[in-house]
């Protein structure tokens, strides 16, 4: 069942499915080639695996494409640990989709860590209308916390 149709661009926003699990390991790495200033991507894999096990994990699905854009969200704590969109299908609205599904199953305003040299990411939340968290450091060193509209 869809969470979030887009008719225009095609894209919808469903559960992840356990046959997800190449195309969103795929994305995630290809995704990470753009980060080189984190470590090497088999600890960032074995992170991703955990999250898609424990959290709630939601895809962006395009019927030519496939699998478009992930999201993992901690529910409890409306906390989003990964949030991911392919390189080709970026500023077609998927992060901002699968944030607001997000914030709808965690029924609160989502948090999310992001790295200080992430700019574009940076770019994006702010457009978004996410505010810096001054008074929390992010999760790891080199992060700021975020804090969703
Ligand atoms: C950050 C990311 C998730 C944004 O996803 P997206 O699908 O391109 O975002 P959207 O199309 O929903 O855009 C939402 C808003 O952000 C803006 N935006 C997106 N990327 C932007 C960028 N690089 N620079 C400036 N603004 C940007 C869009 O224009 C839009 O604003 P608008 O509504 O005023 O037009 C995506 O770029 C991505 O996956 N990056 C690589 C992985 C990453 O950095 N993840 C975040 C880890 S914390």
């Amino acid at each position: 069942m869809a969470l979030m149709i887009h008719p225009a661009a095609g894209w919808k926003i469903r559960s992840y499915r356990r046959d997800d699990d190449v195309d969103l390991e795929t994305l995630f790495l290809d995704c990470l080639d753009a980060f080189p200033w984190r470590g090497g991507p088999a600890e960032e894999l074995i992170r991703l695996r955990q999250a898609i096990r424990t959290t709630r994990c939601i895809v962006a699905e395009e019927p030519n494409a496939g699998v478009v854009g992930f999201l993992t969200l901690e529910r409890e704590k409306a906390y989003v640990p990964h949030l991911f969109v392919a390189l080709d299908w970026r500023f077609c609205g998927i992060g901002a989709g699968l944030l607001d599904v997000a914030r709808d199953l965690a029924r609160a305003p989502l948090s999310l860590d992001v790295d200080t040299q992430n700019e574009s990411a940076m770019k994006a939340y702010m457009a978004m209308g996410w505010t810096e968290k001054v008074d929390a450091p992010g999760g790891r060193p080199g992060q700021v916390r975020l804090n969703g509209p």
